[in-house]
């Protein structure tokens, strides 16, 4: 067992976020080796990279790029960094992140707290042997949002492998309007504009919340098409909650994310699948904890997956239990890769999403 599995018990006995930063100095200093190679039979080709295996971490683990080496160490196939904003920002008062675990659930308000684009920057110019994606988002008293999604282009595009623009955080006020039609083609427009000016070119991707409708998915899909972007993040946490919510904490505000998350955001990546018409890479994020809620991802239309709320309640062995989960689903159903499973049952996520 990794010693990093070990601390899981006693994370748990801390507040949440004292037990995330503990964590992520924890693993500063442990700094795993690499595990062993995955099966080759998960490897993808995305977005013009080749991923050793679908499962990335989500954003919002590595809010400030401190990490990026350790957790591709750990297992992951990359890993997704920020969300950052241009300047540095404290977020929301404390406490602002609770743990819903007899949910299998976690509420967040952080607000985007990050230390800012000129830090993260140089703590990724010693670029980590693999794929590292850069989540992006405007400062909450910015002037001009727009900008400062262009401006993060346009600085991480020498050590970012993709983009996430992130305009689907509940706990910034307004911000989730950026995706509505108009709006949304003008912000994607912009960052096009920036990634084509910058070297390298990166992959773009938009990163949407579970809340959206059937017309809005298909607005935001047409929208991202037309403009040229590579691909969906779907999706980033719910403001909604679920009568079956149990925990103490259900009446927090912010995003809800985990276990009641993963009907809801399953439901809408298969609509932008379909939507779509396969035509983008679609990174499904929610609610994933095993190799099963991994693979309806991809068979609901995710060429790669993401995940944060289980590894912050059960610990680091959700990454082995999901790859290991996904080579069986590989190994019986006689497919030649993992990517072969893709889409097969988006037409059945939709339907039962209605
Ligand atoms: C504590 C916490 C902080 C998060 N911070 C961010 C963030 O900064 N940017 C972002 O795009 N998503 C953020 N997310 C959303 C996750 O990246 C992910 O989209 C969502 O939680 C669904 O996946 P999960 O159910 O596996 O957690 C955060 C989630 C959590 C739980």
């Amino acid at each position: 067992m990794r010693l990093a599995a070990l601390a899981q018990p006693l994370l748990r006995l801390l507040p949440p976020e004292t037990a995330h930063c503990a964590a992520i100095e924890a693993l500063k200093v442990l700094a795993p080796r690499p595990g062993n190679p995955p099966d080759p039979r998960l490897a993808i080709r995305a977005l013009g990279l080749a991923f050793p295996n679908p499962l990335g971490l989500a954003a919002g683990f590595d809010k400030n790029a401190e990490l990026p080496a350790a957790m591709l160490n750990l297992g992951f196939g990359f890993v997704e960094v920020g969300t950052l904003t241009p300047r540095p920002q404290p977020g929301n008062p404390r406490p602002r992140l609770f743990r819903l675990g007899e949910d299998g659930a976690v509420i967040n308000r952080f607000g985007f707290n990050n230390e800012g684009f000129e830090r993260a920057l140089a703590r990724l110019a010693r670029r980590p042997a693999g794929i590292v994606g850069v989540n992006v988002g405007a400062n909450k008293d910015s002037a001009d949002r727009g900008a400062d999604y262009a401006l993060g282009v346009a600085t991480f595009a020498p050590v970012a492998d993709y983009f996430a623009i992130n305009v689907s955080s509940p706990n910034t006020p307004g911000l989730r309007d950026l995706q509505r039609r108009a709006a949304l083609d003008e912000l994607v427009a912009r960052v096009v504009a920036a990634r084509e000016r910058a070297a390298p070119r990166r992959p773009v991707l938009v990163k949407i919340a579970p809340d959206l409708d059937e017309r809005e998915i298909e607005d935001v899909v047409a929208v991202v098409l037309a403009r040229g972007c590579e691909g969906l993040i779907v999706s980033n946490t719910t403001l909604a909650r679920p009568a079956s919510l149990r925990s103490r904490h259900r009446g927090e505000a912010g995003g809800l994310s985990g276990r009641p998350l993963f009907e809801p955001s399953t439901g809408a990546l298969a609509r932008a699948y379909l939507a779509s018409g396969g035509g983008l890479t679609l990174i499904g994020a929610g609610g994933i904890e095993d190799g099963a809620t991994a693979l309806a991802k991809i068979e609901a239309g995710a060429s790669l997956v993401q995940l944060y709320t289980s590894l912050a309640l059960k610990g680091i062995g959700v990454v082995d239990a999901v790859l290991d989960g996904l080579t069986r689903a590989v190994q019986e159903g006689g497919a030649s890769g993992v990517g072969a499973l893709r889409g097969r049952r988006a037409r059945e996520w939709v339907n039962r999403s209605q």
